[in-house]
């Protein structure tokens, strides 16, 4: 069986064809366009302009992909669209545009959740994946644990109580300056740094629920920031700019840079820990056969190589997996993976975009 997917929900445009059999699945083709860029001088994403921007972008990108395939929109099984969560205008292009198809060429069609595709990403060329399963889902907007009994079975464990995991990253790495997407900035400037530089908190480690929490991490890092650092104080208003300035322009002396380097490394670490340990808690709560990490964080290698550490350390008979990294950010390819193993296809009339879709 052959799945487009398309994925719209933040600022890319994605477009993907993955082709099934079994337990098998492989990507054919996968195109991305971002308006990235072009919010870089606002420090955001401006909604209206990202959506804008999909409009040019989503049938030059579902034709790239097409062609990248060596197919035809005919030839395809099915469609596969991110209904939610994600930006009200961004999620209308794709929705719309994977409706029209359908009802054009007659094709099923599956809504699925960004999250639950993220999640799918990681059965994307892997197929000894066993249940139940725990997976842990940062991306920049959730920090999530859910228990999988079975394909399409979420229970969800937990979730953030104010920052995700990516935006801890995200924020940390904007107070040094430096633009979305901040998670590999500050992995790269902590291959450098000393994560025992700086005890950071370790927010709700030892809390007997699968809660998280980031904030006080992000204002304990402002703090040790600015403390070694005075220009990011408050009281000096202006000068914020001027620190951030300092840092990109590489007028750092040698002493400083090894400072950034080690609040890189130090709240790197923090975060890491945190996601350890709650994640392999529930893997032994639950008695799982696997681990799953998914979402842009899971990008992250230091994570990668935490979690390994520790379930050889713990004797634990648990599979770890992790999608390759270009799958780990958005992407259109797990959104067709998690309709390919949820088929699940509605009358495209019943299908309407829901940005404050969760589990
Ligand atoms: O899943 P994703 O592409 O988009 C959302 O659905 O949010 O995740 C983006 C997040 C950002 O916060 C980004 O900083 C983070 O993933 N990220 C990383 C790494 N690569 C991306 N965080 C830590 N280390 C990385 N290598
Ligand atoms: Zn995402």
């Amino acid at each position: 069986m052959t799945i487009l997917g398309i994925e719209t929900s933040c600022d890319e445009t994605a477009a993907a064809i993955i082709e099934g059999h079994g337990n098998n699945l492989w990507v054919k083709s996968s195109s991305i366009a971002s308006s990235l860029a072009m919010h870089i001088p606002t420090g955001g994403i401006i909604p209206e302009q990202a959506a804008r921007e999909q409009v040019k972008f989503v049938l030059p990108v579902i034709q790239e992909t097409v062609q990248k395939a060596d197919t035809a929109l005919e030839n395809i099984d099915a469609i596969a669209v991110t209904y939610g969560p994600g930006l009200i205008g961004s999620l209308l292009v794709g929705v719309e545009t994977a409706k029209t198809i359908s009802y054009i060429l007659n094709k099923p069609i599956i809504p699925i959740n960004h999250m639950v595709g993220h999640i799918y990403a990681t059965f994307i060329g892997q197929s000894t994946i066993k249940f139940p399963l725990i997976a842990l889902v940062v991306s920049g907007g959730h920090s999530d644990l859910l228990f999988i009994k079975k394909h399409g079975d979420f229970q969800l464990l937990g979730g953030t109580r104010d920052d995700a995991a990516g935006e801890c990253f995200d924020k940390c790495a904007r107070l040094l300056g430096y633009n979305y997407p901040g998670g590999p900035k500050i992995s790269q400037l902590a291959q450098k740094g000393n994560p025992k530089a700086f005890a950071f908190p370790r927010p709700m480690i030892g809390n007997h629920d699968y809660e998280f929490s980031f904030s006080g991490l992000k204002t304990a890092f402002l703090n040790t920031t600015s403390k070694y650092f005075p220009i990011l104080r408050k009281d000096m208003p202006d000068s914020k700019v001027g620190w951030q300035q300092v840092i990109l322009e590489n007028k750092l002396s040698k002493k400083e840079e090894q400072i950034v380097y080690d609040l890189s490394a130090s709240l790197q670490q923090a975060i890491v820990d945190v996601l350890t340990r709650k994640t392999i808690r529930a893997a032994q709560q639950y008695n799982v056969k696997s681990i799953l990490l998914c979402g842009g964080v899971a990008a992250n290698q230091t994570l990668r190589d935490k979690f390994s550490f520790e379930i050889r350390n713990l004797k634990l008979e648990i599979g770890l997996f992790a999608p390759p990294v270009q799958l780990c950010t958005d992407n259109a390819a797990m959104i067709a993976s998690a309709a390919y193993f949820n088929f699940n296809p509605e009358p495209w009339n019943d299908i309407t975009a829901d940005p404050e879709l969760y589990f």
